[in-house]
């Protein structure tokens, strides 16, 4: 959620090359920022630049140089949002800064602790106890221990190791030339530079400076230097070879390019990426349909927009292959994990791989011996490195908090899986052609111009209905969803079936309700629904292959078989797109909504 950048090398700007840092990072949702420097010469202080409210057009030039640097991008948990409560934080002393990620779940024990030993706290913030917790733990070293090199990364040792709760926690000090991480829960990446080192939490922030990289794990420390990286474990001490990755995706990947936001430059990647996943994706494919055949149950686990991608695998694999395939949502899948019998197989659907509701799933389904296959976009995330089986996305970074191209790609990989599974991958590649023709057909300038026109005509709307029968259902979801958390809209997806059960009691004069009404057996019915509210007054708007005299407006969506729900999905981020835009605000950065979830 929060976004960590720092840096130690040979370039003096050391602020500035953090600021950069934290504004690749800002896609992931913040609401304050800071950064802070250890000047170079002789100053006695940590210097330290933060504000609430996002960067904008703010510089750090007025901070002075320095080789050692590191910011944050916060999203508040505790304490309000104000500039006091931005990180970085410091100790009584100002010699010693922390920035932090998490929870610190034990925190008014410790800062009752350190108050009574005369810390003197000015934020709100679980974080500042860290500065003081480590400023108390270097006090209590002999004088000769503590003027010796590792005083500093042992002082961060005891204090990480005294913090509950999951956290990545950074720390720099005005005597020792060192950043001091460690990780548990939130995700840390180490960059690997030419006399100079980084750390993120995000490895696309790393993408000007380095591809090579090493994902801390849970319990890992790193004493990041210039000219040197030790890794070790926090709780035993012991050394820890560095596994170096490569990077893959391309700075120009992360990139806006000629669209005014991320949002708009992914939803228009999806038509390239449906063909991509038909061509190069097969052998994974069918690797993971042997795993999906063997288990004795298989369960596909996401959260929002993953769990949609999950839903509506249940839906294309009975369809498909005839297999009956369970899936929930991550948040509330605990209960279920004790009842899950032996050999089964849990799947987990993520763009970020960091989802910390996911990963309570896998590790505890780990941990009673359930295989676990990761379907995740980030390769090297957590859930990545959790699984026993995994296959990448290959989406390309996906940055407007609203996931869109992360969505389509899944439910592609799930098609071809669920064709291999029925022994017929070629088919499942034919549809995705097929579903990559009807993508680029819901972007055609003629569609969005409608999709334009509709948004300017539904921009003061309150609330509506989006109406999906079968896999249009977790559609119809998936479209509320984008609505909601961009424009703004109260939007509420409904299984056609349940309309008469209870919403079509808010359904009035005017009430827009979107039908999602594919060239399939759901057909019929959904038209009838379509019938029944626009007897109570409802404004009927179809996304189908073809207009019918019940729809008052129409948007054409192309049949692609099995796979309609690919451009469906992709007329509705279009419409949330414009809606959002209509209504002036930013797509790619939703209030209160952050594009990595690592807290419960
Ligand atoms: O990275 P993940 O796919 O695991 O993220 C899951 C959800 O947090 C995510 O889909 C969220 O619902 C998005 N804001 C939806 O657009």
């Amino acid at each position: 959620m929060c976004g960590i950048f720092g840096y130690i090398g040979h370039k003096t700007n050391a602020p500035t090359i953090v600021l950069e840092g934290l504004k690749r990072l800002e896609y992931r949702g913040y609401d304050s920022w800071g950064v802070a420097v250890v000047p170079e010469g002789d100053a006695e202080n940590i210097l330290v630049k933060k504000k609430a409210g996002k960067i904008g057009a703010a510089t750090v030039t007025s901070m002075p140089k320095g080789t050692l640097a590191f910011g944050h991008t916060r999203w508040a948990t505790h304490g309000g949002v104000t500039d006091v409560n931005a990180h970085p934080h410091l100790d009584c002393t100002k010699t010693i800064a922390v920035i932090h990620n998490g929870i610190v779940e034990n925190y008014e024990a410790l800062k009752e602790m350190l108050t009574k030993e005369g810390h003197h706290f000015v934020s709100q913030t679980d974080t500042e106890i860290i500065a003081h917790l480590v400023e108390e733990n270097l006090k209590a070293m002999k004088p000769a221990i503590r003027d010796a090199q590792p005083a500093f990364s042992k002082a961060v040792q005891k204090a990480f190791n005294a913090l509950d709760g999951l956290n990545a926690i950074i720390l720099i000090n005005t005597t020792s030339h060192e950043m001091v991480a460690a990780r548990n829960g939130s995700p840390l990446v180490v960059g690997f530079g030419d006399g100079e080192n980084f750390l993120a939490s995000d490895p696309a922030a790393l993408l000007p400076h380095t591809k090579q990289v090493h994902y801390l794990e849970d319990d890992e420390m790193v004493i990041v230097r210039p000219d040197a990286i030790h890794i070790f474990n926090a709780r035993t001490g012991e050394r820890v070879r560095p596994r170096k990755q490569l990077l893959t995706w391309t700075e120009k990947d992360a990139e806006k390019g000629q669209y005014p936001y991320f949002m708009l430059k992914e939803i228009y990647e999806q038509p390239g990426l449906m063909s991509e996943i038909a061509s190069e994706s097969t052998e994974q494919a069918k690797e993971l349909a042997k795993q999906f055949a063997t288990a004795y149950r298989v369960y596909v686990v996401g959260a929002g927009t993953s769990g949609h991608a999950a839903r509506a695998a249940s839906y294309l694999f009975s369809d498909i292959s005839a297999h009956l395939i369970n899936w929930g949502i991550a948040s509330e899948f605990d209960h279920r994990l004790n009842v899950i019998p032996e050999k089964s197989l849990v799947v987990a659907l993520s763009q970020s791989g960091e989802t910390m509701d996911l990963m309570e799933v896998v590790k505890k389904a780990k941990a009673k011996g359930i295989g676990v296959v990761s379907i995740v976009n980030v390769v090297g995330s957590s859930l990545w490195r959790m699984a026993d089986f995994r296959m990448p996305i290959g989406a390309g970074p996906e940055k407007g908090v609203a996931s869109t191209k992360a969505f389509t790609s899944k439910i592609a990989h799930l098609i071809l899986i669920a064709y291999a599974m029925k022994g017929n991958i070629s088919d499942g590649q034919k549809l995705l052609i097929r579903a990559a023709k009807s993508a680029k057909e819901a972007v055609s300038e003629s569609n969005v111009k409608r999709i334009k026109a509709l948004a300017a005509k539904m921009k003061s709307v309150e609330h509506m209905f989006v109406v999906g029968k079968g896999i249009s259902y977790p559609a119809a979801q998936e479209c509320a969803l984008k609505i909601k958390e961009i424009s703004y809209i109260h939007a509420e997806g409904v299984a056609a079936g349940e309309l008469k059960h209870g919403p079509l009691a808010l359904v009035t004069k005017g009430t827009p309700c979107i039908v999602i009404a594919p060239n399939d057996e759901t057909y019929r019915d959904v038209l009838g629904s379509a019938m029944e509210m626009k007897a109570r007054g409802g404004h009927i708007i179809g996304f189908s292959y073809k207009n019918d005299e019940v729809f008052d407006d129409y948007i054409p969506v192309a049949d692609a078989g099995e796979a309609t729900i690919i451009p469906n999905v992709i007329v509705a981020q279009l419409l949330a797109y414009y809606l959002t835009l209509e209504r002036g605000f930013d797509p790619d950065m939703p209030r209160n909504l952050a594009k990595s979830v690592t807290v419960k």
